[in-house]
């Protein structure tokens, strides 16, 4: 392998949302950021004008000879296309910053001699000016493929680590796993956010109403789970045991908004063994299951009912 050290000089295409914030950081930690090439000059243009030193190229054959490690940032249907448009050196770096897609999509690179490696960022990157502020911190799901996969895992969890990151190393078949555990926090989790503020629309408000009262609550959940861990943070009804509590709920989910009734009935119970490890008596976490569960025959009874024109 070719000088993957610190003083490697990086290049990247695909000169989006990832590539830019990465690009930065990397340059911001004193790496060097030498070449960009993506599908569009404007967006590679952009993403040299933050760096000193970078130079934005027409084509990426260009851009990866000027480099010793190339990170490809497109999207994620376009890695395997991009890394088998171009020729690799042997002993060069590629790496993609996927979280779906395993090492296979570098095959044309390793095959000729390239050292392949992954470097997923358990992030959610809305635009390159906040992308860069959220780097710190975060975690890095890392691969290394098998000719040089040890160096590349180092050199890879160093930037991490140099960027302000942490480093997980990822077996391949681990990675849909890991990856759906990043989607069901970053993505899944706002979709619960914008369902949850539906809810306002039930009781006179807007959506826009409920994010703007459920965010500060968003917040301190973040904090509490920072600062007390699972299953301390995990607050409510059901830890506490209130049965009352939550047999309201499902009236009103089954009078008011049934369609969100197996969504409640579903997250309850899946995280029902929480509220155990937080104190709930056996016996109590059995009576949650049990209006749980029969809330569904309940829903299905009302929604025949419903049917057979029987309830108004
Ligand atoms: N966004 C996230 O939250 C996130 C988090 C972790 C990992 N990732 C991963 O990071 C990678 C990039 O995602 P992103 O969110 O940065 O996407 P993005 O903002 O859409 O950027 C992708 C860039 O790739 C370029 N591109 C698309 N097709 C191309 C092609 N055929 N050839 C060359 N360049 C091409 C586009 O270039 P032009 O602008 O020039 O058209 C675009 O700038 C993906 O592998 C994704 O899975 C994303």
């Amino acid at each position: 392998m070719n000088k993957l050290d610190g003083s490697a000089r990086i290049g990247f295409i695909g000169a989006g949302k990832v590539g830019g914030s990465l690009g930065v950081a990397m340059a911001q930690a004193g790496y060097s950021v030498v070449a960009v090439a993506s599908r569009t000059a404007a967006s590679a243009a952009a993403f040299a004008a933050r760096i000193d030193g970078c130079q934005a190229y027409g084509g990426y054959q260009d851009a990866l000879d000027a480099c010793d490690m190339v990170f490809v940032t497109t999207s994620d249907d376009a890695i395997a296309d991009v890394v088998a448009s171009v020729r690799w050196r042997a002993g060069q770096g590629v790496a993609h910053c996927s979280g779906a897609a395993s090492l296979d999509v570098l095959q044309a690179a390793a095959r000729q001699g390239a050292v392949a490696g992954a470097f997923h960022p358990l992030q959610a990157f809305s635009s390159v000016e906040n992308g860069i502020k959220s780097i710190p911190g975060i975690t890095f799901g890392i691969e290394g493929g098998i000719e040089g996969g040890g160096e590349m895992r180092e050199y890879l969890a160093k930037l991490a680590r140099d960027i302000g990151g942490n480093a997980v190393f990822l077996k391949a078949e681990d990675k849909a796993l890991y990856h759906l555990s990043g989607v069901m926090m970053g993505n899944l989790l706002t979709c619960l956010v914008g369902i949850s503020a539906e809810i306002w629309e039930h009781i006179g408000y807007t959506r826009d109403d409920g994010v703007r009262a459920l965010v500060p609550m968003m917040r301190a959940v973040a904090q509490n789970i920072e600062t007390s861990g699972i299953p301390a943070a995990v607050a409510g009804p059901y830890p506490r045991g209130d049965l009352g509590t939550v047999r309201k709920h499902i009236d009103n989910l089954q009078a008011r908004h049934p369609a969100l009734l197996p969504l409640y009935r579903e997250l309850a119970l899946a995280g029902l063994h929480l509220a155990v490890e937080q104190g709930l008596t056996d016996e109590g976490a059995g009576e949650f299951r049990d209006i749980l569960t029969k809330a569904d025959t309940e829903a299905d009874d009302m929604d025949r009912q419903d049917e057979e024109g029987t309830i108004v």
